[in-house]
């Protein structure tokens, strides 16, 4: 039994929806799972739970906010024999043309945060998303009728950045979205040689100087939904 999931393997389905926020966790496994689902984890709150959606099986696994965090689940998932991870999230929207409660594809996350380098061990690496997973999601959320991009993230890890200026040299190199998680994520699936994407509602527009625009509570919700939905088949594909 790993120290962060008090679980044993085969407590998680082998492919596993990754939100940071456990309350969503929660919200995940209440609205999109089959009836019959069951707690797997409350070890500092971060939940988890498995059960089934249309009736094949699936876990959700809250990471906490940042690589450090989110690094330690991941690790501990694949010890316990997981082979799929697919997070589930918000970004910061960095895209033109994007708006409020659009779906991202992230096919790779660059690292603004050491966390995910110093794992790889290498200068320099491409943490990508699994391509037919990737493929997959990009087919699939034509079906829907929310804007979906697809492209690089980035994943940084400083939430309240000092510099006004980061943003706009991301976008300036093709960047759609800020999260904390995926560049870790991908780099991890990298190393143990497992299957990883991430797919994130736009929860807020951040400008050329550093100013955020954020979702209203309702907007979010809506949002969310549509990317849950899409992630959920993803994730059982
Ligand atoms: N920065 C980092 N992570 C985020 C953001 C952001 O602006 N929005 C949602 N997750």
């Amino acid at each position: 039994m790993p120290i962060h999931l008090r679980a044993e393997p085969g407590d998680y389905a082998p492919n596993v929806l990754c939100p940071g926020d456990p309350v969503r966790a929660q919200y995940i496994a209440e609205n999109f799972f089959d009836s019959g689902f069951r707690q797997v984890n409350s070890e500092r709150g971060m939940l988890g739970f498995t059960g089934t959606f249309e009736g094949r099986p699936i876990s959700v696994q809250a990471t906490g906010m940042g690589c450090p965090s989110a690094g330690i689940v991941f690790e501990e998932l694949i010890m316990l024999g997981v082979t799929r991870l697919v997070r589930v999230g918000t970004c910061g929207g960095l895209g033109d043309g994007m708006a409020m409660g659009d779906t991202v594809i992230a096919v790779a996350a660059s690292s603004d945060d050491t966390t995910p380098l110093r794992y790889a061990a290498m200068e320099g690496f491409a943490p990508s998303a699994t391509f037919t997973l990737a493929e997959t999601a990009a087919r699939l959320s034509r079906a829907g009728d929310t804007p979906v991009h697809v492209g690089p993230i980035v994943t940084s890890g400083i939430f309240y950045d000092p510099d006004p200026g980061t943003f706009a040299r991301w976008k300036r190199l093709g960047h759609l979205g800020v999260e904390m998680e995926a560049s870790m994520m991908y780099t991890i699936a990298a190393v143990k040689g497992i299957e990883a994407l991430a797919i994130m509602t736009v929860s807020d527009l951040l400008g050329e100087s550093g100013d955020t625009e954020r979702i209203s509570d309702a907007e979010l919700k809506a949002g969310v939904d549509q990317m849950m939905q899409l992630s959920c088949a993803v994730a059982t594909s």
